[in-house]
């Protein structure tokens, strides 16, 4: 479709001979929920909700306003929309019910309403990750193990990026289409249709602070990128913004691959399966890319707990085979 479509255009084209993905709507409406997150996090330090609420999520990190207020604009523009059993959030210990007030339907929706939060106050993109599953179970409300699936059951995932432009990036198993917010019109219009992530990049994301403790597979795959490489004579270029999304969208459009294994300290790592390292696997897998644990695809864990982690590892295909190999003992320089 061409440029300048507006996002509500292109769902209903995209979706029309696909009756089972009826959730035009609860998209749309997320995207408003976008475009109220992108308005305060525009007004930087003259909002409200900058600082510190003092109280900690369930992960025991400090709670920032714009996570509550994000939390609860999400909540409140999608929880009336009839497409909804129920929905989780990082800054929620229990899924969420939807209000007897409101009708239900077949969809759950998940959700990181601010990722990158420790750069909220110094002006450095931050994003919203969400996804959404049908339904499996039957009662008036969703339950957990409607939660706790696998992400290869998503029927649709994406990430809003509130940076030099604000963003919405999302796929319904047809494809990766990236729409950027005219604040002129209030809308978000068709930028990017089809994205498909470089085989293989020139950049890696990680925080290396934590080196000393991460497994010798992951070390030496990262002392393997900082060398020459061999067809340009050059190495990777390390870029890491402390926002996955950021990192993740830099990725997506450049090629390259992003790192946050487990490590002696924490084994799983620090990002949560559900509601970010899920999504974004489904999303780099529609754009060709892959995502995984450095030994078991991302899409195919069986979720146990609701804020579970996991080691991930994302980006481009042949850069991930390669950390894969050195993680998995089969590729020693
Ligand atoms: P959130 O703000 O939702 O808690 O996510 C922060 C995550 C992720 O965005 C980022 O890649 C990572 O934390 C950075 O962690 P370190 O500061 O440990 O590098
Ligand atoms: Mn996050
Ligand atoms: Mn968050």
């Amino acid at each position: 479709m061409e440029k300048g479509t507006t996002l509500t255009r292109f769902i209903i084209e995209q979706h029309r001979d696909r009756p089972d993905l009826e959730f035009t709507e609860l998209l749309t409406e997320l995207s408003l929920a976008g475009k109220i997150i992108a308005r305060e996090v525009n007004k930087a330090g003259l909002a409200v909700t900058m600082g510190l609420t003092g109280r900690t999520n369930v992960h025991g990190e400090e709670v920032q306003k714009l996570d509550d207020f994000a939390n609860t604009t999400i909540l409140k523009t999608t929880d009336h929309t009839g497409h909804l059993a129920g929905m989780a959030s990082e800054e929620m210990e229990d899924i969420y019910h939807i209000p007897d007030k409101h009708p239900r339907g077949d969809y759950i929706l998940v959700f990181d309403p601010v990722d990158g939060s420790s750069n909220i106050d110094v002006n450095v993109s931050i994003g919203t990750i969400f996804s959404i599953y049908r339904r499996q179970s039957s009662g008036s409300h969703a339950t957990l193990e409607d939660f706790l699936r696998q992400g290869r059951e998503q029927v649709c995932a994406g990430y809003i990026i509130y940076g030099s432009s604000t963003m919405l990036v999302y796929t319904s198993g047809l494809g990766v289409h990236g729409f950027t917010l005219d604040p002129t019109l209030g809308e978000f219009l068709l930028s990017q249709e089809d994205i498909a992530i470089p085989r293989r990049g020139r950049y890696y994301s990680a925080n290396e602070s934590n080196y000393p403790a991460w497994e010798p597979g992951v070390r030496r795959y990262i002392d393997h990128l900082r060398q020459p490489d061999a067809a340009t004579g050059r190495p990777y270029s390390s870029r890491y913004i402390g926002s996955l999304v950021a990192d993740f969208h830099r990725n997506l459009l450049k090629g390259g691959i992003f790192l946050y294994p487990g490590d002696t300290k924490s084994p799983q790592g620090k990002l949560r399966l559900i509601y970010e390292a899920s999504p974004l696997a489904f999303i780099i897998e529609q754009a060709g890319g892959r995502a995984s644990t450095g030994r078991q695809p991302i899409l195919e864990i069986q979720p146990e707990a609701l804020h579970q982690r996991v080691p991930l590892i994302i980006g481009s295909p042949d850069d991930v085979l390669e950390a894969e190999g050195f993680i998995q003992g089969s590729s020693v320089p």
